[in-house]
């Protein structure tokens, strides 16, 4: 058997390496190594996969976070009501603005904003939403795009787990005001280092952003309002067009490993993720909840098998984030999510071969 790998990042290279290499020779070769073709090609795609007007590369996911706040005006002062059970990119962006995350709790089984709980944070202050798609499958977005029309509030999805991811029938990213995305070399749809993208219907917002991207600036030296540099690289969106062209073979790869995971965690003490009857998880992660987590976990490291905690500790606790802190019980949902969830191995290169010893040795580390 192969070594279990938390992703395989250079697994799923070595099957497309010939594609790859030619591709980043050419751009090597071409001169051309900040945006140009090969950006506004791969933002095409982008729009056209996710069924979207605009997209906008960008050097991060965290930055796509950013700058589409900075394109709706998000200032010090405003609140934006988001989670607090995800990576901190959201928080720390909403805070580097001087604005305050306002947080509301997650629904146990999604692990996703519970949008019942949603209108009770909102205030005077409040300047906008954001859900995240977490681990792959969508926030249920109807009633929070609802709410966000009553308040007038945009609704920004971080998606930067959640390419491909289906709500309702439609992709995520464009059910809001803008999508954000991330393309961190682990995502489904990963890079060979940082990139981002931001993606909207509204094309005033959409020119807004490939301002800010670019210094608020349209024209060399003529800035109209203030921005950051976060241009995308050339040959990321280069290599990326190539990896796009696999997503949804590799969508459907980890649909099926998640798939085997459930039949092979049958009967055990585990509480495998729920795929929610509005969509189409696609498995960024696959994430069990169990009692005992951490003798499981350590019962892992033991047997050299990796796995990862998604997130051992909810943003309102941070030490980082404590101006917008609030005390231990405030999320009770969100904490004992962070005390429960254990994500296992998951990309397209994983083998049923290697998921049965994942889960036998969850299944005796239960027995203990
Ligand atoms: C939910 C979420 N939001 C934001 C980010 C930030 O993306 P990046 O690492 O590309 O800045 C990530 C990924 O790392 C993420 O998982």
């Amino acid at each position: 058997m192969k070594p279990i790998h938390m992703v395989d990042v250079v697994g799923q290279y070595q099957k497309i390496k010939t594609e790859i290499d030619e591709t980043a020779l050419r751009v090597l070769g071409s001169g051309q190594y900040i945006l140009g073709k090969e950006v506004s090609e791969f933002e095409k795609e982008i729009a056209q996969y996710l069924q979207v007007n605009h997209a906008v590369g960008c050097a991060s996911g965290t930055d796509a976070l950013m700058v589409a706040m900075m394109a709706l005006g998000i200032r010090p002062g405003d609140e934006v009501v988001t989670t607090p059970f995800t990576f901190a990119a959201t928080t720390e962006t909403i805070m580097l603005l001087g604005a305050t995350p306002i947080y509301v709790d997650i629904d146990p089984k999604t692990f996703n904003i519970d949008p019942s709980k949603l209108e009770a944070a909102i205030t005077k202050k409040t300047k906008a939403i954001i859900p995240v798609h977490l681990y792959g499958q969508s926030a249920d977005m109807d009633p929070i795009v609802s709410l966000g029309q009553q308040y007038h509030l945009p609704v920004i999805e971080d998606m930067c787990q959640a390419i491909g991811t289906d709500y309702k029938g439609k992709k995520v990213g464009g059910i809001g005001t803008i999508g954000c995305l991330s393309f961190f070399p682990s995502k489904n749809l990963g890079a060979f280092g940082d990139a981002g993208m931001a993606v909207t219907n509204d094309p005033a917002l959409a020119e807004k952003l490939r301002m800010i991207v670019v210094h608020g600036s349209h024209e060399r030296y003529k800035h109209e309002i203030i921005g950051v540099n976060s241009r995308l690289d050339a040959l990321q969106a280069a290599l990326l067009r190539v990896k796009l062209r696999h997503l949804e073979e590799w969508t459907q790869a980890r649909r099926t490993a998640a798939a085997v995971y459930n039949r092979l965690f049958a009967g055990a003490d585990v509480e495998v993720p729920l795929e929610a009857s509005y969509g189409r998880h696609v498995f960024h992660q696959y994430t069990i909840r169990i009692k005992n987590r951490n003798e499981v976990a350590d019962a892992l490291s033991a047997k050299k098998i990796p796995y990862g905690i998604y997130y051992p500790i909810s943003l309102h606790l941070q030490e980082a984030y404590r101006k917008a802190g609030k005390p231990k019980g405030s999320f009770p949902v969100t904490e004992k999510a962070t005390e429960e969830v254990l994500s296992l191995p998951m990309h397209t290169e994983l083998e049923e071969e290697q998921q049965q010893v994942i889960v036998q040795s969850i299944r005796e580390a239960l027995k203990k």
